[in-house]
């Protein structure tokens, strides 16, 4: 249990990646911080948590408000009593061609997987250099999940690819910031995981995508794996980026 004694908070823990994460984050000692707006999945998720004798806080939210992400970390700590692990997962992934484009789904995108994340990490840092000060551990992480679509421009994902890269370089920047004062901070970039995220897309969009999705994907589980192997190094490691493929994704 090499999270004993800590506190993560996990965005976008009410279904895929960030459920399957805050599983295992649970199931390695920590107390976690379950964030999302359907408050039925994460009342679900504490209950099946709590029932294998760990502790979860659900926090209704919706992180892209500014007011309600910082208060999510302040509801944390205060209820939890400290910060560890900032895991940055909410995100949304809406495709097509950028010509005609729904002005409105790029919105969302930036609005949540740029400053969604922004407010959440600027909220989050004081008590992650605190708790690398005096936690147990002696040092604190936060994982921002990216995506291949982060590495690789493609076309008709051309302002997903434009948030990824910026948290990319956005994680790397601040990686640089802090490491000196052991907050790790970490980039996940996942491939192809069977979630609720494609399914978000309109009908033209999906139809288009059909073919690229004949593959073997990853579960949500493989990606928590690679969250919990980050999380649990070493204080003298840091583990800056893992890029994860379904083995069949070319
Ligand atoms: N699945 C893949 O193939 C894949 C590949 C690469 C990267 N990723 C990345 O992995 C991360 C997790 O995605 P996923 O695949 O697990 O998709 P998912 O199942 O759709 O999960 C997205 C999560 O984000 C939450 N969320 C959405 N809007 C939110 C908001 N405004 N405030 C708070 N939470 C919000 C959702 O919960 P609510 O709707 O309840 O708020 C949900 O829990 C994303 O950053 C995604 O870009 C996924």
């Amino acid at each position: 249990m090499t999270l004993e004694g800590t506190v993560a908070l996990v965005t976008g823990a009410s279904s895929g990646i960030g459920a399957a994460t805050a599983t295992a984050l649970a199931s390695q000692g920590a107390a976690v911080a379950l964030v999302a707006r359907r408050k039925d999945r994460l009342d679900a998720l504490a209950a099946d948590i709590t029932g294998r004798g760990g502790t979860a806080l659900v926090i209704e939210a919706d992180v892209t408000d500014e007011a309600r992400a910082a208060e999510t970390v302040r509801h944390t700590v205060a209820t939890l009593g400290r910060l560890d692990t900032l895991v940055n997962n909410a995100g949304l992934m809406l495709l097509g061609p950028v010509v005609d484009a729904p002005l409105d789904e790029w919105e969302r995108m930036v609005d949540l997987n740029v400053k969604g994340l922004l407010y959440c990490a600027h909220a989050a840092l004081p008590h992650l250099l605190a708790a690398a000060q005096d936690g147990p551990r002696r040092v604190a992480d936060m994982v921002n999940v990216s995506s291949v679509a982060g590495r690789v421009a493609r076309t008709g994902r051309g302002v997903y690819n434009l948030t990824k890269f910026g948290v990319g370089a956005f994680s790397e920047s601040l990686r640089q910031e802090v490491t000196r004062r052991h907050v790790r901070v970490s980039l996940v970039e996942p491939g192809m995981t069977a979630t609720e995220l494609a399914g978000h897309n309109r009908p033209e969009v999906l139809a288009a995508m059909r073919g690229a999705m004949e593959l073997e994907p990853m579960r949500a589980e493989d990606v928590a794996d690679a969250v919990t192997w980050i999380v649990t190094r070493p204080r003298h490691v840091a583990v800056n980026e893992v890029l994860i493929r379904p083995t069949e994704q070319e």
